[in-house]
């Protein structure tokens, strides 16, 4: 069912823990199943990442995803890492299973959102935890799916036609 490199995450995963005293925190749920990730940052003068650590109660899909997101945003600058994609995390992974690719809905915004907590950190904005999620921004090409039953939404859907279910930004 799964690939040998998201096998190869998930059992030798890879920044996992804390960072103590971060520079940037960046915590997730996914709404289907409840599964939580939260990315840890620290960054250096140059706007670099230096170091980059995830805690993640969930799947194995979701530890893979993990730790491949956080291989791709080590080293990068802020700048750099604020486009990583869902989908770039996926295809590093050469794929996730159909019914798990929701999983990899968790990654990148965890990654922004922990970035988004660095800007404002370095800009004394306080936000409440309600207000840090930030809507996904999607690459070019890159299509958005309901995080209930996976089929392709548009990116302004209110809803899903499949499933019913209502949607709201961040779960695009
Ligand atoms: S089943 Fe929850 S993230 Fe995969």
């Amino acid at each position: 069912m799964y690939n040998q490199v998201v096998m190869d995450h998930f059992k030798n995963p890879r920044n996992v823990g804390v960072i103590e005293d971060p520079d940037g925190v960046g915590e997730v749920g996914n709404p289907l199943c409840g599964d939580m990730m939260t990315i840890y940052l620290k960054v250096d003068e140059d706007e670099r990442i230096s170091d980059i650590k995830f805690q993640t109660f969930g799947c194995g899909s979701a530890i893979a995803v993990s730790s491949m997101l956080t291989e791709l945003a080590k080293g990068k600058t802020i700048e750099e890492a604020r486009h990583i994609t869902n989908k770039d995390v996926a295809d590093a992974l050469e794929g996730l299973p159909k019914n798990k690719m929701h999983c990899s809905n968790l990654g990148a915004d965890a990654l922004h959102m922990a970035i988004q907590n660095y800007k404002d950190k370095k800009t004394g904005v306080a936000r409440k935890p309600e207000q840090r999620q930030e809507k996904h921004e999607h690459a070019d090409g890159e299509t958005c799916h309901c995080p209930y039953c996976d089929v392709e939404i548009s990116s302004d859907a209110e809803f899903c036609e499949a499933c019913q279910r209502k949607l709201t930004e961040e779960e695009h």
